[in-house]
């Protein structure tokens, strides 16, 4: 939800800002922005649009020698898309660049009306810029002191004032900002990948502090005042992860990501064949001293958590409910010192799962999460965090997050089992040594790459889309069906496939896709039973298959099978194939598959 960057120092910062906006554009590409001291003078250059025509806009004014400014890449909120609502904006003395929403704008734009100044665009953004220019008379850190007092909400600014050339100051409140200062100067921005050409080390803006930067240094102090040394962070990945490494999109190089993905979160937390999650510093007595269980997520997060559920209930035999984090916080949730919450998010900043998490613990429950960015705010809330190692993922579709995800809750619920004695040791060890080499059986789904993309092919054209199965093929199918959705714009549906013949079944007619996902040995013969129903219907069926599961003669168009595994682990094999759809339905049909129309990676606006 919006990307901003800061640079101050000895770089061409119009370069250094060009080039953190391309690398922050997945967070929102709905237009862009910079400012920045030209001499003595702030300019700013900015447009509806993505990074690249603001890039031909900057061009084209040729600003030279320029040192120090702040950059901005939209995810519109308040406010349409346009040049005007486009970031930076100015008030006064004062121009910022804003991730976040000030959600009582509407009362502090009536106040500043009712002493006549009015803004000119929508945004709630020009607001706080009105809001701390009022309160400027030479003290940028006493402005912004008393503004952030006015203001409710989500922010990360980037402010300049005029008459400080050569700094930024910036303070965040929920919304996330990494800062680091290296040998040619100070660069701030919303995801490391941004600072990554510069500095693999960095740290994570501490919220409600005050961060000041210039050529010669970064300094922290908190609203009293009081300077603080933030804690320190180094990125294991360099800059090549966050590159498509020779692929056409980010989306296509995460999918091929997955078995190194898969590898990097498994094998560190495995020793002696057994689930390991003590360099996670996780207490055992966190899973033994609970009795109630809730996921919560949002998106892909969320789908990843149904197949931990269903992990969870099969070998744990407790109750484990999913909760959309949305829907969680306003639900009045039933919570008690016994609840484990547990969140699981790529970003580590979506507001719903944050607050989802920061409800539970008010009420006195335990939080772990499982987040795949290093210091992020979920990672810090939270009372334990086992980190996926997926690195970077660039594409607003998650692809390789989603894997580690489901990776991440099978080893909870494997070390669960055998910490609790729900399972044997020997049971433990026989599901860890099929778990392990999952990696090289994704890989080997990966080298169907072609098979794939030729029946995908047949996906282009159609408007309407089912993905149907039971069990942990319905799971799966929930995410196969959003993947396809929001890189292709197909509407398509999950069903659990009994539940098809209750209405929907209905919209089953000629040549309607289906894609059946029948990997579960327990329940075959009952898709097989709903496969037969849409098929006389007319549906086009696309069978994703376990290794050995027999084919009825016209049961469906197209089979694919998945290597030889448990049913349990049949969704970690399945998945490259359903996103492979998506992404070549996607490439056929002509899209955009890294930024999909409307949406953006990090959700940080409930
Ligand atoms: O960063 P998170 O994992 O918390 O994000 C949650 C969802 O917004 C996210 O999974 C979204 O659904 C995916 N990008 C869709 O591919």
């Amino acid at each position: 939800m919006c990307g901003i960057i800061g640079f101050t120092g000895r770089l061409d910062a119009v370069d250094v800002l060009l080039h953190g906006l391309a690398e922050l554009e997945y967070r929102g590409y709905d237009s862009a922005g910079i400012a920045f001291f030209d001499g003595p003078a702030v300019d700013t250059i900015k447009t509806a649009g993505k990074v690249q025509i603001l890039a031909d806009k900057v061009e084209r004014n040729h600003p030279k020698n320029i040192h120090c400014g702040i950059g901005h890449t939209r995810w519109a909120t308040h406010g349409g898309v346009s040049d005007l609502n486009s970031h930076p904006h100015t008030a006064g003395q004062v121009t910022l660049i804003h991730n976040g929403i000030i959600e009582n704008y509407m009362h502090l734009a009536a106040g500043m009306a009712a002493e006549g100044i009015y803004p000119v665009s929508q945004t709630d953004t020009e607001i706080a810029a009105m809001v701390i220019n009022s309160f400027y008379e030479g003290d940028p850190i006493e402005a912004i002191r008393k503004a952030v007092k006015k203001l409710t909400g989500a922010y990360a600014f980037c402010i300049m004032f005029a008459d400080r050339p050569g700094t930024i100051y910036s303070i965040r409140n929920g919304s996330p900002l990494v800062a680091s200062h290296f040998k040619d100067g100070s660069v701030i921005a919303s995801d490391m990948v941004a600072l990554l050409r510069y500095s693999k080390d960095y740290f994570v803006v501490p919220e409600n502090h005050i961060v000041v930067l210039t050529e010669e240094a970064i300094t922290v102090e908190d609203l009293e005042g009081n300077q603080i040394r933030p804690e320190m962070l180094h990125v294991s990945w360099d800059v090549s992860a966050a590159q498509k490494g020779g692929f056409p999109h980010f989306m296509l190089k995460e999918i091929y990501d997955q078995p190194e993905a898969l590898r990097n979160t498994i094998m560190p937390r495995i020793t002696d064949g057994m689930p390991d999650l003590t360099q996670d510093g996780i207490p055992d007595e966190l899973f033994t001293g609970c009795s109630r269980v809730i996921l919560s997520a949002c998106g892909t997060a969320m789908h990843a958590e149904m197949l931990g559920r269903n992990m969870m209930e099969r070998l744990l035999r407790i109750p484990v409910s999913v909760e959309i984090a949305s829907e969680f916080r306003y639900s009045n949730p039933i919570v008690d010192d016994k609840t484990l919450l547990i969140t699981v998010s790529q970003s580590g900043e979506t507001a719903d799962s944050l607050a989802a998490i920061r409800l539970v613990k008010e009420r006195g429950g335990k939080t772990l999460s499982v987040v795949n960015v290093k210091g992020s705010t979920i990672a810090r809330e939270s009372d334990y965090v086992l980190y996926t190692h997926a690195g970077p993922e660039i594409a607003v579709a998650s692809t390789k997050a989603y894997s580690v995800q489901v990776a991440a809750l099978y080893l909870i619920a494997f070390h669960w089992a055998r910490i609790t004695g729900k399972c044997t040791d020997d049971q433990v060890r026989a599901l860890v040594e099929e778990f392990i080499h999952l990696p090289e059986h994704v890989s080997e789904v990966l080298s169907h790459d072609a098979d794939i993309k030729a029946i995908s092919q047949k996906l282009i054209d159609c408007h309407d889309l089912f993905f149907i199965g039971r069990g942990l093929d319905y799971a799966l199918s929930c995410e196969g069906s959003l993947k396809l959705k929001e890189v292709s714009y197909i509407h398509s549906e999950a069903y659990a496939a009994g539940e098809l013949k209750h209405g929907t079944i209905s919209l089953i007619s000629d040549n309607v896709p289906v894609i059946a996902l029948a990997t579960q040995k327990d329940v075959y013969a009952k898709m097989v039973s709903n496969i037969r129903e849409v098929r006389s219907r007319g549906a086009m069926v696309i069978m994703l298959t376990g290794y050995d599961m027999p084919t009825e003669y016209g049961l469906c168009e197209h089979q694919i099978r998945i290597p030889k595994c448990s049913d349990i682990f049949a969704p970690i094999l399945m998945v490259p194939i359903l996103q492979f759809l998506a992404y070549y339905a996607a490439v056929g049909r002509g899209l955009n598959v890294d930024q999909p129309r409307n949406l953006a990676k990090s959700v940080t606006v409930e």
